[in-house]
């Protein structure tokens, strides 16, 4: 695997790859890779003529910086999982190479940044969409791919695809979330559950599979009462449990029984947050 640091180096590396008309195939991490992660990689390989992998952790993307600071790094590991994954190119810039001036753009998400995670951390996605918009930039990849796990951030990414000159012939792919045997999503903040919290954890996939299969036209209250309950009495404090329009994440209360939806819950587990989702139409 080759790693390029520079921002110079790996847009001349690439440039000749693509004048070769090879398909480029993007993953963009904050690192602290799991198995989620490499399945990103390994859908990319199969996918496209060369894998470039980012790990870059993204300051502004954190409105607390007690967070930035605390956020895990363990780039050598992270360079094994992605060398074992079969990643071609690994692109790790710092600070400097992506913001040589501070990024002071804004993008036109409308609700989709205010709603769910964009309501507890302000500014969250427009700083994922800085990053994500500079990195485009200079891999110009041909197909990225991202993670189910992350719902709103997939939505938030074809937004800005769709509305960026230049990025609308990027191919979007929206990779299913890697689980734990017993349905627990696969995520970082994992590594701070305990055994018996993370039997207790896949209570959140189980709520969305009750989700799933109560699901039907009108009313939608009582199968989401149903399920904030589910997951009060396995010991969870649910920050959010709620049915959404699958692309807008509009919330909806009665479903008309066309419009796509997903389900989306957000819940601590003692001080650990997590989140998950689920498309509850085909
Ligand atoms: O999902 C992540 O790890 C980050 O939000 C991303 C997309 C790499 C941008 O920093």
């Amino acid at each position: 695997m080759w790693i390029f640091k520079r921002v110079a180096d790996i847009q001349s590396f690439l440039q000749k790859r693509t004048s070769k008309n090879e398909k480029i195939g993007f993953v963009p991490t904050m690192g602290a890779l799991h198995e989620g992660h490499t399945s990103l990689i390994k859908k990319s390989k199969s996918e496209c003529d060369i894998t470039v992998g980012s790990v870059f952790v993204n300051p502004t993307q954190f409105n607390d910086k007690k967070d930035l600071d605390k956020y895990p790094r363990t780039i050598e590991n992270d360079v094994i999982a992605l060398i074992n994954a079969g990643c071609d190119l690994l692109f790790l810039p710092d600070v400097s190479g992506i913001y040589p001036e501070p990024s002071v753009k804004k993008y036109a998400l409308g609700t989709l940044e205010t709603v769910y995670e964009g309501s507890s951390r302000p500014g969250h996605f427009q700083g994922g969409c800085q990053v994500v918009d500079r990195l485009f930039e200079i891999v110009k990849p041909d197909a990225v791919f991202f993670g189910q796990k992350d719902y709103q951030q997939c939505m938030v990414i074809s937004r800005l695809i769709d509305i960026t000159p230049g990025f609308e012939n990027i191919e979007m792919n929206i990779v299913p979330t890697t689980r734990e045997e017993n349905g627990l999503a696969m995520s970082s903040r994992n590594m701070r559950l305990s055994d018996g919290q993370r039997a207790n954890a896949a209570t959140i996939y189980q709520t969305l599979i009750y989700l799933k299969e109560h699901l039907a036209q009108g009313d939608l209250s009582n199968i989401l009462k149903s399920a904030y309950e589910k997951l009060v009495e396995a010991g969870f404090k649910p920050d959010y449990v709620s049915i959404a329009d699958a692309k807008t994440l509009q919330s909806v209360e009665n479903w008309d029984g066309g419009t796509p939806l997903v389900a989306l819950i957000a819940a601590f587990l003692e001080e650990v947050r997590l989140i998950d989702n689920m498309v509850l139409t085909d």
